[in-house]
């Protein structure tokens, strides 16, 4: 499903103590595992992050996930060198970018990320397409091809209307958007997102996943977005990284954490999702059974075995009419043995790309549904009471961590 990009950006055992004496005891202790409430107690430093490990893949959207406190924010700043850190590495492009000062650094920062802050920063003096255009400003670029780059930038959030507005006249989920154009603007490789849609109301933040889902397929990008909230860690990742008082749970797709969570803590998050929203049908579809037109009723059943259906198909590989077991049950019972007979052609179909939740109405009529790829061709098939299963495997597995004992 996902490309297998190149590490673009790559941290390594990064360790931020933040105090007096960062390499001292503090980070002995956190070395050795200890939490870092017992590494405040114990010396007096804050843990910021302990042991942190990841890839981000070029083209991917990594989400970092976890509460407040969790080392989230410290970890995206070590990206861009706003924290030095204690021990470890950081590298983005093969960059070792804790090594870079002064101008390599703002030029570093320049040319290959831009930053969206949960804060707007915006400048309330200056219009819209001013605001968007200030970094390529600052970078001496002249005017005309700035408010170019602005343009096509605002056209992207779907802001070019508002070029010449005030900061102020525009609302919360505007301003995010003029934050987004301000870092698309000058059009680096990679976007640091730190909590960027987390002020917004609930309906724009979905309309602002969704565009910046959209913009990451069309340009590509490679973004690091950091939230506190699951739900949207699951729908905009590729990948998503969870952390807990300053280090690593989990790092999977939205996929793997909610289907195998690494541990208790990281099911205890996941089951007030709806976890439909992410499984993909692909991944729990069953091979179809296709059933001869020619065959009597009776030979039918039979090579229906243990599935619930099987569906006629045409010369194209194209479902026509659904054979039900149950449907079949009925008509033998009558005395019936012609397949004909008893075929429908009212079945649901669905796209293996699609997800579950977007079955459920189509689950609800109890009929076994096809699968069927872009050129309508049948390539598994998904039984509603399958569907219910995967539904509660999550919930299962929570029932299992709950009596394991972790800390
Ligand atoms: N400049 C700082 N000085 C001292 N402690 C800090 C500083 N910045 C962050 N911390 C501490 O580091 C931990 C992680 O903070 P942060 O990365 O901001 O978390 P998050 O972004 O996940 O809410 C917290 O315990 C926080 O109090
Ligand atoms: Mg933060």
């Amino acid at each position: 499903m996902i490309e297998a990009g190149e590490t673009i950006i790559s941290l390594k055992n990064v360790f931020k103590i933040f105090g007096p004496d960062p390499r001292g005891r503090a980070f002995d202790l956190s070395n050795a595992g200890v939490h870092k409430d017992e590494v405040q107690r114990l010396s007096g430093h804050v843990v910021g992050m302990s042991d942190i490990s990841f890839d981000v893949k070029r083209g991917e959207i990594f989400v970092v996930m976890g509460l407040s406190g969790s080392g989230k924010s410290t970890a995206i700043r070590t990206v861009n060198k706003l924290h030095d850190i204690t021990s470890g590495s950081v590298t983005v492009d093969g960059v070792d970018v804790q090594a870079l000062r002064g101008k390599a650094l703002q030029e570093f920062r320049r040319e290959t990320m831009g930053m969206v802050f949960q804060h707007f920063a915006l400048f309330p003096h200056i219009n819209v397409i001013q605001n968007t255009s200030y970094g390529l400003k600052v970078q001496g670029v002249e005017r005309r091809e700035r408010e170019s780059a602005a343009l096509k930038a605002l056209d992207m959030v779907g802001l070019e209307a508002y070029a010449n507005n005030k900061i102020s006249e525009l609302s919360g989920g505007m301003q995010q958007r003029v934050g987004l154009a301000r870092a698309l603007c000058s059009d680096p490789p990679i976007l640091l997102m730190d909590e960027a849609f987390s002020a917004l109301d609930p309906l724009i933040r979905r309309q602002m996943q969704d565009e910046l889902m959209i913009i990451q397929k069309q340009l590509k990008k490679t973004i690091l977005f950091i939230t506190h909230d699951l739900n949207e860690a699951l729908r905009l990742g590729t990948r998503v990284c969870i952390l807990r008082d300053g280090k690593v749970v989990q790092i999977g797709t939205p996929e793997e954490i909610l289907t195998e969570p690494a541990n208790g803590y990281v099911a205890e998050f996941v089951q007030d999702v709806d976890q439909g929203r992410v499984i993909a049908v692909d991944e729990v579809m069953q091979d179809a059974v296709v059933v001869t037109a020619s065959n009597t009723l009776i030979e039918a059943v039979d090579a229906l075995g243990s599935r619930g259906g099987g569906f006629v198909v045409d010369a194209n590989g194209c479902p026509t009419s659904l054979l039900t077991k149950a449907d079949a049950g009925v008509a033998l019972a009558h005395g019936s043995t012609t397949l004909g007979d008893v075929l429908r052609s009212d079945f649901e179909t669905t796209l293996s790309t699609q997800r579950l939740n977007e079955n459920y109405a189509a689950a609800g009529r109890g009929l076994p549904i096809a699968v069927i790829n872009d050129a309508g061709c049948l390539i598994g098939e998904l039984e509603p009471r399958e569907i219910m299963e995967e539904m509660g495997r999550v919930e299962q597995l929570i029932d299992g961590f709950e009596r394991e004992v972790f800390l």
